[in-house]
């Protein structure tokens, strides 16, 4: 689905440069659930951000099924990240201004699709999440756990082929975070791509691949067997 290749990135900030990632060469297959591992600072979100289309590389380059979309123009670029991926942070991003309800149908407004349509399919997925009662809720009315149900909500509004999960369960209780494994668990048993950056060397145990990254590089990737 996608690979990478040899890519670098480098925050240049004057005087100071960052080498966040160096010579990075990864493949990530449809279907498969990837965790991400390693110490603060060692690029993982850095690694989130490229994979996401969020940022640009500096070096080397990003073929989604073997297109190379490293040069394609930024408006292009959100084109294919609305439609294919779904994200998910540690502090949910939510807006804050706006209700569950309406967090959830916005990604689908860009998506070009009519208001009638948004709102129930947002609503759908509100209620598959478990909030159908808290729709209209500010995210500042709601507990941790329900804001980063409304943002997974959120994150499958467009029917996403790939999810990326920063640290999702890293500003919740571990029963609340538990909630969220599951739910990412059941998406990628439904066939969604999931890439998940995790501190928890338990949840780490339990994606199907463990990538480790130190210091801007890969240095490990293994296979788990699972069901053991
Ligand atoms: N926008 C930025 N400008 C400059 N340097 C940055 C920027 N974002 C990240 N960095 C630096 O790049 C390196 C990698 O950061 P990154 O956020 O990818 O780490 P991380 O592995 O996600 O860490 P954490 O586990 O703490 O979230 C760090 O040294 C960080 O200081
Ligand atoms: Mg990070």
């Amino acid at each position: 689905m996608i690979e990478l290749k040899n890519i670098s990135k480098l925050y240049d900030l004057g005087e100071v440069k960052v080498n966040a990632l160096k010579d990075v060469n990864l493949k990530i297959n449809r279907g498969e659930y990837v965790a991400i591992m390693g110490p603060s600072g060692s690029g993982k979100s850095t690694l989130m951000h490229i994979l996401g289309i969020l940022d640009s590389v500096s070096g080397g380059q990003y073929l989604l099924e073997d297109y190379d979309i490293t040069s394609l123009p930024d408006k292009e670029q959100a084109r294919i990240r609305n439609k294919h991926f779904g994200f998910i942070f540690q502090s949910f991003n939510l807006f804050p201004e706006l209700s569950a309800l309406e967090n959830v149908m916005l990604p689908m407004s860009y998506a070009g699709i009519s208001y009638r349509n948004r709102r129930s399919r947002a609503q759908e997925l509100l209620e598959e999440v478990g909030l159908g009662h808290r729709m209209y809720h500010l995210p500042t009315m709601m507990s941790g756990g329900e804001q980063q149900r409304v943002a997974i909500a959120r994150s499958l509004s467009n029917d996403p082929d790939l999810i990326l999960a920063d640290e999702p369960t890293g500003n919740l209780p571990s029963d609340k975070g538990e909630e969220i494994m599951v739910m990412l668990e059941k998406l990628n048993n439904k066939g969604v791509t999931v890439v998940m950056v995790t501190h928890n060397p338990e949840q780490g145990d339990r994606a199907r691949r463990k990538i480790s990254i130190r210091d801007g590089a890969l240095f490990s990737d293994e296979l788990i067997a699972q069901g053991i």
